[in-house]
């Protein structure tokens, strides 16, 4: 196995695995307070109909969009199986598949959005890039990203585990690896609204 991917398949165990888990088991409630947030980009990207959400968890955030936009036209992926069957479970119209995020099962430009929420922060640097090309690859129109910010890669240490949590300035390093995406918009959703000091970026495709 290439040292390259040693890393993203670490990770990508630990996600799949109790760890992962567990996560689900604390976040059930985690996308209560979230509908104003998408209510508010659904709002501003009326040519979005199709969207897709790779690291979907439970649905926190899609259960959101399967109310702002057709539920068949809403796909999730993730690498943790629980996380899905418990998605499917509670929004059933949506499509949830599993898969990692460096290797997106979807055609070039076969969504009008494709977004991460606290998801970049878990891909190693060695792979990193990989997935972000796939979030842009399967992008017709639109990307956001919501991340933890900070101006320079720094790492948090992560209920036991090193190497699993990395704050960095994505935004920059989209536009950076990909200049065909223009900045829409971007801001800070604060702890205690639903969301956990996340920095998002909105880009278009140009
Ligand atoms: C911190 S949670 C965020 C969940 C959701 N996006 C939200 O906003 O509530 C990270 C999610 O990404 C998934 N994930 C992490 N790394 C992944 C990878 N390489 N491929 C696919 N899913 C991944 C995890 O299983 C988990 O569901």
């Amino acid at each position: 196995m290439s040292s390259h991917l040693s890393e993203a398949l670490r990770l990508e165990g630990l996600w799949a695995g109790t760890f992962g888990d567990d996560y689900v088991d604390r976040n059930r409630a985690a996308g209560d307070a979230r509908q104003a947030f998408w209510a508010e980009v659904a709002g501003a990207l009326p040519a979005a109909h199709t969207v897709l959400e790779v690291g979907c968890n439970v649905g926190a955030n899609l259960r959101w969009w399967a109310q702002l936009r057709r539920p068949q036209d809403v796909y999730g992926i993730d690498i943790n199986a629980k996380a899905l069957h418990e998605l499917r479970q509670e929004v059933p119209d949506v499509n949830a598949l599993w898969s990692p995020a460096r290797d997106l099962p979807f055609r070039d430009r076969w969504f009008d959005l494709v977004f991460t929420m606290g998801v970049l922060i878990h891909q190693p640097e060695s792979t990193l890039p990989l997935v972000m090309s796939e979030v842009v690859r399967c992008a017709k129109r639109y990307v956001l990203c919501g991340e933890y910010f900070a101006p320079e890669t720094t790492e948090v240490f992560y209920r036991g585990n090193s190497g699993a949590l990395f704050k960095r300035d994505y935004g920059q390093l989209y536009q950076e690896l990909f200049p065909e995406l223009r900045l829409h918009s971007q801001g800070f959703l604060p702890r205690g609204t639903g969301w956990d000091d996340i920095t998002y970026w909105l880009f278009e495709k140009v």
